[in-house]
């Protein structure tokens, strides 16, 4: 057996991209001679995973530096060293300047980089300065990150099949700290979906920063579209569920909205950003619809899905925008009425075109309006998930809940639900009598516990 290099602790930030893309830095690293370690005080590898979607988001970033700076030092003193790699989209868009405000990091790594982990590992301590690896290099990373591994994964798992975007809404960074809109060629993504149900897996989320658009090499010289490939994935036979995320309500083609309809293994939920109700603020933010199109779109999807569990981010306090304006999200929220949301106060975001705008607003009347737009938003949750008290439904167990004897799954309409019982159903999927619902989560009785195996029988 060869010795162990050391030991890696990744910290995440961000969205489930980044959650996929630590598993995969984390699997590189078992491959390259680290092992995993549950805390950074007994790590000699420390890799933050950085977000840059919000200013909030990346100063975290230089607060865990300055934790990171006195767990470094306590080791020194001990004789140990520390290397900290900085990863992710702030390691994208600052580069450099991480070096120059936090001299602790030894290692910036860009999203397109990891699979040179290894490599770039064995370079610091010999090189003066800290290293930097921020290209967006021709060939992609996927191809040279090691193979899933078949170690026991959770049951439910995430699966990038499409990095990066084209379309350049005038607030967001993903664009330059993620580059350019690739997806996946089918034939990879099928591959690796298989190995994650050898492994267990039996839901998974496909990730996109624009999921919808995807557009992967079918094999045969044709392209294959987001539904395409959810009707190849389907047909896994362990394969139980099906959910993708995020969508952009331009890509959603009329084909994948009749997929809804067709396919038992697609779950009943999706994640539909709709940003802001005033036609004004959302041709501003370049977002290429209108408020009636979301809203014609949408009913397009409840007639092909009617139980289908809708879900959306908004931004409140785009520069210029009006109470009249805003006035026109609630409405919008009103209409459709969600069962999952996450709203934002705009966050003016360096070298996009929104920071540059005149009639930045104040901090109170984003906070304001956005304190007004979540009570509603909690209001239409908490109704949907009190309309599925009575209902029997199939959750699938991913884990222990809190509290002994608990466990902890979730809908299909992405609720988490609680019930008691025993360990050995994790993993599975059994059917659960609704008997009580609180804001965020649902209560629940067991009922039938083999509904894996009818499933599998079918
Ligand atoms: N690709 C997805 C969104 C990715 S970013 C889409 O197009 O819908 C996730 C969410 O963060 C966005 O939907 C937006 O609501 C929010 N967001 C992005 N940039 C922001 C900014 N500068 N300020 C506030 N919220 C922002
Ligand atoms: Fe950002 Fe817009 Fe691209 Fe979504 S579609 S990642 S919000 S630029
Ligand atoms: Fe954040 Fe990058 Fe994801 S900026 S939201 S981690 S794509």
């Amino acid at each position: 057996m060869t010795r162990a290099k050391g030991k890696h602790f990744i910290k995440t930030f961000g969205c489930q991209m980044n959650v996929y893309d630590s598993e995969r830095m984390g699997e590189a690293l078992t491959e390259a001679g680290y092992v995993s370690t549950d805390t950074p005080e007994s790590a000699d590898l420390v890799i933050l995973n950085t977000c840059h979607i919000r200013e909030k988001a990346a100063e975290k970033v230089y607060s865990e530096l300055g934790r990171l700076k006195q767990i470094k030092k306590a080791r020194q003193s001990q004789g140990q060293s520390t290397t900290i790699a900085v990863a992710g989209c702030v390691a994208q868009a600052e580069g450099r300047e991480i070096l120059l405000r936090a001299p602790v990091v030894d290692l910036v790594v860009g999203p397109q980089s990891y699979h040179r982990l290894g490599d770039l590992m064995s370079r610091t301590g010999s090189e003066q300065g800290g290293i930097i690896d921020i290209d967006f290099p021709e060939d992609d990373k996927f191809k040279h990150l090691p193979a899933r591994s078949k170690v026991s994964h959770a049951p439910s798992a995430f699966l990038t099949v499409q990095e990066g975007c084209d379309k350049f809404c005038t607030f967001c960074v993903v664009p330059y700290t993620r580059g350019v809109e690739y997806s996946r060629p089918v034939r990879e993504i099928v591959e690796e979906a298989e190995r994650l149900v050898q492994s267990g897996v039996s839901e998974i989320t496909l990730l996109g920063q624009n999921v919808n658009a995807y557009h992967g090499d079918g094999g045969c010289g044709e392209t294959r579209s987001l539904a395409q490939l959810l009707r190849v994935l389907a047909k896994i036979p362990e394969l139980q569920r099906l959910r993708y995320t995020t969508s952009h309500p331009r890509d959603m083609s009329e084909d994948l909205i009749t997929l809804h309809g067709e396919e038992e293994k697609l779950m009943p939920y999706l994640h539909l950003p709709f940003q802001a109700g005033s036609d004004r603020i959302l041709a501003a933010m370049n977002r290429k619809h209108t408020r009636d199109e979301y809203l014609e779109l949408v009913q397009r999807i409840r007639a092909a899905r009617p139980d289908i569990a809708l879900s959306t981010d908004i931004i409140v306090g785009f520069p210029g925008e009006t109470d009249e304006e805003f006035a026109r999200t609630l409405e919008v929220v009103q209409h459709v009425e969600f069962a999952q949301s996450y709203s934002f106060k705009f966050s003016a975001r360096p070298g996009t075109p929104a920071a540059a705008m005149d009639d930045q607003l104040p901090e109170e009347v984003k906070s304001t309006r956005l304190q007004e737009l979540q009570a509603v938003l909690k209001k239409q949750q908490e109704a949907f998930n009190l309309s599925c008290v009575g209902k029997s439904i199939r959750v699938l167990m991913e884990r222990p809940g809190r509290r002994e004897g608990q466990l902890v799954g979730r809908s299909p309409y992405l609720q988490a639900v609680h019930a008691d019982g025993d360990k050995s159903l994790i993993g599975r999927m059994i059917e659960v009598e609704i008997i009580s619902a609180g804001p965020n989560s649902l209560e629940a009785d067991i009922v039938n516990t083999s509904i894996s195996d009818v499933i599998a029988a079918e």
